[in-house]
């Protein structure tokens, strides 16, 4: 069996890929939990789906659950969902406005959107009770490239120290990033590990080599211009769209090709990913949400600053939904199936000197950040 520096120290472009135990061990899966997630960055929404005060959304990690809202000072805070009392989630609904408190169902007490106590029913009869000791504990938020992120570890380094230069990237591949608003939503539950789902994202090899609406998205890009790039804690692809196509996603092009139009990814370590298609004027995030170690979640959201979404941008968040999508979740689950085989341990990346647009350089990037995390020498 391969040892742990073993692994570490290979030559990218000759090493094999992470053992495949990563992808199913329970107790692998428990250190990632604990020394990725419990210090990362999740992802809570856009800037204006926290618009208006009391505007709220609850996010979950595990067995953890926040709630973030704004308040009416203006600013977002988040807090854990839970009624300092005997302990009961406090808030069930996933997202919604409270313009008043957010109320405990089991006994009333009462907290504002910065999570303190405002009333408890009777406490006026207690020996020594401070309203003000029973604050729910809060959650450090950041806001970063237009989207709100909380973290469950104070002392975590901050999204800027993380990903510098990121901001700036979303920026410039999305000038309207601030206008913009949710426009779909879409959760698909996936039996696979959540690494499978972002080995999948992180590569362009298999674009043109798997089924035929990534042959149909290949199409769509000028590939010579295709690059992946890799930072510390961040990634990018992108890649210009073909000038020549005429029209995308089954609809047709009712505009020329721009020079402006591209394909383009960027990955936040761990699991936050945005990204937009050819002719899309939207926006997608695309979270792997880990549930267990052979089951995640994986979260579709739109963002468009269009009031009305033009016929192309539709089109493309349908296909998205019912044919990209699903064609890599196929093949999401056709991994997982394979790691636990006995006929399969670890695989050889496919990385070039030139790093050129079909190696995979970024999995194995991405592999030796979560090798590091997992036995202690990731440095952040
Ligand atoms: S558990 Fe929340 S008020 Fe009692
Ligand atoms: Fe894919």
């Amino acid at each position: 069996m391969v040892t742990a520096s073993d692994w570490a120290s290979a030559d990218p472009e000759t090493a094999l890929t992470l053992p495949a135990r990563y992808f199913y061990d329970d107790e692998l899966f428990r250190l990632e939990q604990e020394r990725i997630f419990m210090s990362a960055w999740h992802l809570i929404g856009h800037t204006s789906e926290l618009g208006e005060p009391g505007a709220f959304i609850v996010r979950d990690i595990f067995d953890q659950s926040i709630v973030a809202t704004r308040g009416r000072d203006g600013r977002v805070h988040a807090f854990h969902n839970v009624c300092q009392h005997r302990g009961t989630r406090l808030v069930e609904e996933d997202r919604g406005v409270q313009k008043g408190v957010f109320r405990c169902p089991y006994h009333s007490w009462c907290y504002g959107h910065d999570g303190a106590l405002r009333s408890a029913p009777r406490s006026d009869r207690l020996k020594d009770f401070d309203k003000s000791n029973w604050s729910i504990p809060q959650v450090r938020v950041e806001k970063f490239g237009g989207f709100y992120y909380f973290n469950l570890d104070p002392n975590a380094p901050s999204m800027q120290e993380l990903f510098p230069g990121a901001d700036a990237e979303m920026r410039r591949v999305f000038p309207q990033l601030d206008s913009m608003r949710l426009v779909g939503e879409k959760d698909f539950v996936v039996p696979a590990n959540w690494k499978v789902i972002m080995d999948n994202s992180i590569e362009g090899y298999h674009f043109r080599l798997s089924g035929p609406h990534h042959v149909d998205l290949a199409d769509l890009i000028d590939f010579d211009g295709y690059t992946l790039r890799q930072y510390d804690h961040w990634w990018t692809y992108i890649g210009p769209a073909n000038q020549h196509a005429t029209e995308a996603y089954g609809a047709p092009l009712h505009r020329a090709p721009r020079k402006d139009d591209c394909f383009f990814n960027i990955g936040l370590w761990p699991h936050n990913t945005f990204y937009t298609f050819p002719f899309s004027e939207c926006l997608g995030t695309f979270l792997m949400i880990p549930l267990g170690p052979e089951k995640s979640l994986l979260r579709f959201g739109y963002y468009s600053a269009h009031e009305t979404l033009p016929e192309v941008t539709q089109a493309c968040m349908e296909w998205m939904n019912e044919k990209l999508g699903p064609e890599d979740i196929d093949l999401n689950i056709a991994v997982q199936k394979g790691v636990r085989s006995r006929g399969f341990d670890q695989g050889r990346y496919m990385i070039d000197a030139q790093r050129s647009n079909e190696s995979e350089h970024l999995v194995h990037h991405f592999h030796t950040l979560v090798h590091g995390h997992i036995h202690g020498n990731a440095g952040a």
